[in-house]
């Protein structure tokens, strides 16, 4: 699909967004492993939650939606009974996918997982080295790359891990398949990236010099919970900056995460001097969550590095979009790892913002973009991403002339709700 979007006035209103993407995942496999029935509201809507929904439903977990939406999964332990009747499609989801596979690795029956065109192609070495270092017997394509045929092995046993990248899906996939092995996992942090699994598990986190440190074990019971989500902040990023750039917008978006390991966004959105203010702070399933709103206000180029990357990886095509809306030079830098998500998101940010008339410079490890506060309306494309797919979406918004976002339609892996609330929000004179 093609989505056309020309210059609006502005962005006004209070909006609510499905559940988090990342939330979602782990609150369908938790409830998977644990003994008893647990009950998710507010579950993400997007095509990757729904793809962890299918692969646990083929490894035969009970799990029924009822008429208001919540999700009931009728969890059977730690060790699934039956093997899967077929190979396990993770789709484009790199989540389901990496946690999946430590769940997979303690199993006493052999799997496969697959995954899409570009899944197939995204690094799994990061999860292979340390489950096999656990005793998991993991056999991939040539490059460590998906399709991993998993055999059961004769038992894993516990491994002191430091992860040589920030990963939250190979910090929880080591922590899952932990609690299935013989004595005691570790992982190290040398930076922190999102920690849902640990607060969603309840487990302790200790700093200590070689960084934070997160231990289970096969003692660990999974308890069933009744899941109340958080709002995603990486789908409310994009209207977020959209009225960060817009004149005279303003913004509210309802109930999002406000987890500081993954609100690295609203930091950058002060640091490039729009307003925003939190309101109705409170907790849902273990989450700080509020009310945030954003208002316009003249931006400023930044530099956007080190440990803050990893609070707001998946937020880093909205940001270069602002970028190039502010005034002066924005540099990102030490996000290497974009390289390797949905698309090779530095060449897709590059490529659309040089399409709409940007100064746009890439780097090995991120780009700069020297803001001159406008682009031009132009032809770009989506590179199968969904985040791609919405920020150019809002930077078309604030352009001279149409925007063109071709195969626009790969929203829906995260956020299929997109457009309808862009179209709700918008002032068109
Ligand atoms: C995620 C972790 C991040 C993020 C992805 C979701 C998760 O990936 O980019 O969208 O839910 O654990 P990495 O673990 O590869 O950094």
């Amino acid at each position: 699909m093609d989505y056309e979007v020309r210059g609006a006035s502005s962005i006004h209103g209070a909006f609510e967004v499905p559940g988090d993407k990342s939330i979602s995942h782990r609150a369908l496999i938790f409830s998977s492993l644990a003994n008893g029935l647990s009950e998710i509201d507010g579950i993400s809507s997007g095509g990757d939650v729904m793809t962890t929904m299918k692969c646990l439903r083929d490894l035969h977990v009970k799990i029924e939606k009822d008429k208001s939406g919540v999700i009931r999964v009728h969890g059977g332990g730690k060790f699934f009974s039956v093997p899967p009747d077929s190979i396990l499609d993770a789709g484009n989801s790199g989540t389901t996918m990496r946690l999946l596979s430590g769940v997979l690795a303690g199993q006493k029956f052999e799997s496969t997982v697959t995954g899409d065109e570009t899944l197939l192609k995204r690094p799994m070495q990061r999860i292979i080295d340390p489950l096999s270092q656990m005793g998991a017997n993991i056999v991939s394509s040539y490059n460590m790359t998906a399709p991993l045929k998993i055999f059961p092995s004769p038992g894993l046993h516990g491994i002191r891990y430091e992860l040589p990248l920030p990963s939250a899906q190979v910090k929880s996939a080591v922590l899952l398949a932990g609690m299935l092995a013989e004595g005691e996992t570790t992982v190290v942090e040398p930076v922190e990236s999102r920690d849902h699994t640990e607060r969603m598990l309840k487990l302790k986190k200790t700093k200590t010099p070689s960084g934070f440190e997160t231990k289970i074990s096969c003692d660990y019971v999974v308890e069933p919970m009744e899941y109340d989500i958080a709002g995603d902040i990486s789908s409310a990023a994009f209207f977020l900056a959209a009225a960060a750039i817009l004149p005279n917008s303003s913004v509210t978006a309802e109930g999002v995460t406000l987890n500081p390991t993954r609100a690295g966004f609203l930091d950058v959105l002060v640091m490039m001097g729009a307003k925003v203010e939190i309101q109705n702070i409170r907790e849902a399933a273990g989450e700080p969550i509020g009310d945030v709103t954003v208002s316009h206000s003249d931006l400023n180029g930044v530099e956007i590095s080190g440990d803050l990357i990893p609070r707001l990886i998946d937020e880093v095509p909205m940001i270069a979009v602002m970028a190039a809306y502010a005034d002066g030079e924005t540099v990102v830098r030490d996000a290497h790892d974009l390289r390797r998500k949905e698309s090779d998101r530095i060449v897709a940010i590059v490529d659309n913002l040089e399409a709409m008339g940007a100064e746009v410079e890439e780097l090995d490890d991120g780009f700069i973009v020297n803001g001159t506060g406008h682009l031009n309306g132009a032809e770009t494309n989506s590179h199968k991403d969904h985040r791609i797919a919405m920020a150019f979406a809002i930077a078309g918004l604030a352009a001279h002339g149409k925007t063109t976002i071709r195969n626009a339609e790969w929203a829906e892996i995260s956020f299929p709700e997109f457009f309808q609330i862009l179209e709700k929000l918008v002032v068109r004179n």
